[in-house]
């Protein structure tokens, strides 16, 4: 039942949006497109998360602004750019009209629809969405073949000069299961060049209730305080426009990439990454430093991100990895070619005396 209302448009408010539109199971749980768009066309902030795993998340969303799957469940189906409903009472009376509904209800929790019950079946679906078994999980499982030699080379560089490991941790020691993420929030430079980050932190300070969940959702969806992150939620300057440090299995196909979809392809990534973004940004984590990696290193890191995908995407990240493969060769937005790359960009002529 959790996973029929999951599909349920009538959660919206103009019955056209379900959770599903945005993390569609054919897209690895996302919608492959930068940011999400809700009822009425209406354009978010912030780029759809897959599912996948969402059950080991410490913090939901990427500020982390809810911890439990049943507290995130409740904020789309109300959010004006998302779902869209009036209230989650109008939600819960559109699934009780449905006869079908109120027999599963009954048969399932052994009373009638309501909000809690509603809001923990979608929970309790998405807790049966795990998603192992790549070929790297083979690879360190001990089948020396299962990855090529670049992605092994691509898995040494993440732990190495890469960094990545610094974030992307290994294993979540409370379960025991490696996600490649630490549970974390850090600030990593994305966005910042594109915002005036200092006065929407005013703004913030000003017009914002702290601790008002549904005001904070709304903001962080639909307006410019988006990238501020986790600022939103504790007001700690450390935290203006920190992130929540995202798992990376499956992250072959639940591009674009980052809070704001940003970034197209894995190289776009990387090519952030080897710059070490701190330009005009007080705010950026000590760990993000220039990385110097050649472009045949790049290609490796990729072929080992390429490496997380499980069984059930492999044609998709097939498809995906051809994809990005040729947009690259055209398109390397992210690129430094002044500062690592290539001959030096002509210098202007010196101004006349
Ligand atoms: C209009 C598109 C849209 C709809 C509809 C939608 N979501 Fe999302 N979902 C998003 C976006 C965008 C985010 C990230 C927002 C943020 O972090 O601020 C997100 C975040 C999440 C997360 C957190 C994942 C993580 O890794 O932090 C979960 C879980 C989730 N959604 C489940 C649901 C469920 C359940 C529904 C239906 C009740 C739903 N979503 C409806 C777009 C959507
Ligand atoms: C200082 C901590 C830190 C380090 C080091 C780091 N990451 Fe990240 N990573 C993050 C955070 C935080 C985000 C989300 C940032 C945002 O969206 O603004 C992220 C996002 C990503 C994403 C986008 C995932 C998605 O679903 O959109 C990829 C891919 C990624 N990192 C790979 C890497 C690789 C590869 C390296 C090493 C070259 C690396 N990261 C190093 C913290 C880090």
């Amino acid at each position: 039942m959790g996973q029929k209302l999951f599909f349920e448009p009538r959660l919206s408010g103009d019955g056209t949006v379900a959770c599903a539109t945005c993390h569609d199971p054919a897209r690895a749980f996302t919608d492959g497109r930068p940011v999400s768009v809700g009822i009425q066309g209406r354009v978010g902030q912030r780029n759809a998360p897959t599912i996948l795993n969402a059950l080991y998340n410490k913090h939901q969303f990427w500020d982390g602004r809810v911890d439990t799957l049943e507290q995130q469940a409740a904020l789309p189906i109300t959010n004006p750019f998302e779902m869209g409903s009036a209230s989650i009472g109008d939600a819960v009376s559109r699934i009780t009209s449905d006869k079908n509904y109120q027999t599963r209800f009954m048969q399932a929790f052994g009373r009638a629809v309501n909000e809690q019950d509603m809001l923990s079946a979608i929970a309790e679906y998405e807790r049966t969405l795990a998603s192992f078994d790549s070929p790297f999980d083979h690879f360190i499982a001990g089948e020396a073949n299962a990855i090529s030699e670049s992605a092994k080379r691509g898995w040494e560089l993440f732990n190495t000069k890469a960094r990545c490991n610094l974030c992307h941790a290994l294993a979540d020691n409370q379960r025991d299961v490696t996600l490649f993420m630490d549970n974390d929030f850090h600030n990593i430079g994305v966005g910042i060049l594109r915002h005036h980050v200092g006065p929407l932190a005013q703004q913030a300070e000003r017009e914002l209730a702290q601790g008002n969940l549904p005001a904070v959702d709304t903001a962080a969806i639909g307006s410019d305080l988006s990238v501020l992150g986790r600022f939103l939620v504790t007001r700690e300057q450390e935290d203006i426009a920190s992130f929540k440090t995202p798992g990376l299995r499956n992250v072959l196909v639940t591009g674009p990439y980052f809070h704001d979809g940003s970034m197209e392809t894995l190289w776009d990534v990387m090519d952030h990454y080897n710059k070490g973004d701190g330009i005009m940004n007080p705010w950026l984590d000590k760990d993000m430093q220039p990385l110097a990696l050649m472009e045949p290193e790049i290609d490796d890191v990729v072929a080992f991100l390429a490496s997380l995908t499980s069984p059930q995407y492999k044609e998709l990240g097939d498809r995906e990895y051809a994809r990005q493969v040729a947009l690259s060769k055209v398109s390397r937005s992210q690129r430094d070619t002044q500062r690592a790359f290539g001959p030096k960009p002509k210098q202007p002529p010196p101004p006349p005396l």
